[in-house]
């Protein structure tokens, strides 16, 4: 097949995972004989430094006009004075809000290697398989702001119809799962999210009978993720919250730079990035942890390019580039030796193979 990607790397360590995702997908297209071509696109403070916007026309109309969109990490202390006019998450939130992006899939695997990189006991997070389905396009994040000398307003708003189509997605992700959907919410406070739990309490009633539904707090759903993490399947939840959970959510794992995700809408176009930032502290040293970024890479190939053998593929290279003890430092917990961002992206392209 033939297929254009919109790149758009950002800042910080952004460009650094980037680099390794983007050999990933060249390597898989080769390996599988696809043709993809590859768009790199400014984007995020470096796009502000360029040409003055975090998304310029041109990028925008790039993602338009891609079959898929890979994105690094946008954001660094260069654009974060409490004063700025004009922020790379600014620019984030647009391109989301522009692609309709609305479902953002956040996996959470445990790989069995990696068991003793967590900073949770071996027995609590063995075998997590679980997937957070946050609402990307609505909530705190896109309502009105004031802000005066003495106050500051966020407004949360959600209508039926936005919390509508995010259950329904996540309901379909669990009926081709464990059939168990998790909601998390905080209605004994917000109306947001008595709204929030009353329309899903009735889509899931009247659309998928055979879906166990739980509605939990949010604030003993970050309790209960790291207690009990095995019970979970698949977890929908506001912008916000969700935003907030999955960080927690990614030392079950091992690491915030494990966790991959993939932003879908209506079509089959997606934004599939790493759930982690441009990290400053780390950026510019070769270290950061690529992995996330290249499990991106195989969501892209699942969810947009319809390449299931090759994300598979991929999927698997990763998995034996960890089994064979390729960790970048966030990974040594339990005291392994650490390896650069380029031989870790090198250990899972000297591992890719076609299935046979
Ligand atoms: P962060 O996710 O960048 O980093 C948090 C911590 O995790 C840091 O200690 C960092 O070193 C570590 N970390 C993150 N990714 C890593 C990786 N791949 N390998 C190894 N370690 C990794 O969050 P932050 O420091 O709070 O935010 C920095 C900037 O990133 C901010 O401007 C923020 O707005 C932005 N941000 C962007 C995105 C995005 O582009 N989608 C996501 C989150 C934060
Ligand atoms: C993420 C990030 C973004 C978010 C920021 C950078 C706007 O934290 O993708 O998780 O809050 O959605
Ligand atoms: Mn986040």
């Amino acid at each position: 097949m033939r297929a254009r990607i919109a790149v758009l790397a950002g800042d910080g360590i952004g460009p650094e995972v980037m680099e390794e995702g983007t050999r990933c997908l060249s390597a898989v297209a080769r390996l599988f004989g696809h043709t993809i071509d590859l768009d790199p696109l400014p984007f995020g403070g470096a796009a502000i430094d360029s040409h003055g916007e975090p998304l310029p026309p041109g990028t925008l109309r790039g993602c338009r006009e891609a079959d898929a969109v890979l994105l690094g990490a946008i954001g660094g202390p260069k654009w974060s004075a409490p004063d700025a006019s004009v922020r790379p998450e600014a620019g984030l939130l647009r391109l989301r809000r522009e692609l309709g992006t609305f479902a953002n899939l956040r996996p959470v695997r445990v790989h069995p290697q990696l068991a003793d990189a967590s900073t949770l006991k071996a027995e609590v997070i063995s075998g997590v398989d679980l997937v957070f389905v946050r609402e990307l396009t609505g909530g705190i994040y896109f309502g009105a702001k004031h802000r005066d000398a003495v106050h500051a307003t966020d407004e949360c708003r959600y209508s039926a119809a936005e919390i509508e189509r995010i259950v329904r997605v996540a309901a379909a992700l669990a009926r081709r799962r464990r059939g168990r959907l998790t909601s998390i919410d905080k209605a004994n406070v917000l109306e947001t999210s008595r709204l929030w739990r009353e329309v899903t309490q009735r889509v899931i009633e009247r659309e998928f009978p055979g879906i166990t539904l739980e509605h939990m707090l949010v604030d003993a759903a970050a309790m209960h993720l790291i207690n009990r993490p095995r019970d979970f399947d698949v977890l929908v939840t506001e912008n916000m919250f969700g935003d907030i959970l999955t960080d927690e959510a990614s030392m079950l794992a091992g690491s915030l730079g494990l966790l991959p995700s993939a932003s879908l809408g209506e079509g089959r176009r997606g934004i599939y990035e790493p759930i982690h930032g441009s990290a400053p502290d780390i950026a510019g040293r070769g270290v950061a942890d690529p992995y996330g970024m290249i499990l991106s890479v195989a969501l892209l190939l699942r969810h947009s390019l319809e390449l299931q053998s090759e994300a598979v593929a991929l999927e698997q290279a990763v998995a034996q580039a960890l089994g064979a003890g390729m960790r970048t430092p966030d990974l040594t917990r339990g005291g392994a030796a650490a390896c650069s961002t380029r031989a870790a992206g090198e250990a899972v392209l000297s591992r890719l193979r076609r299935p046979a």
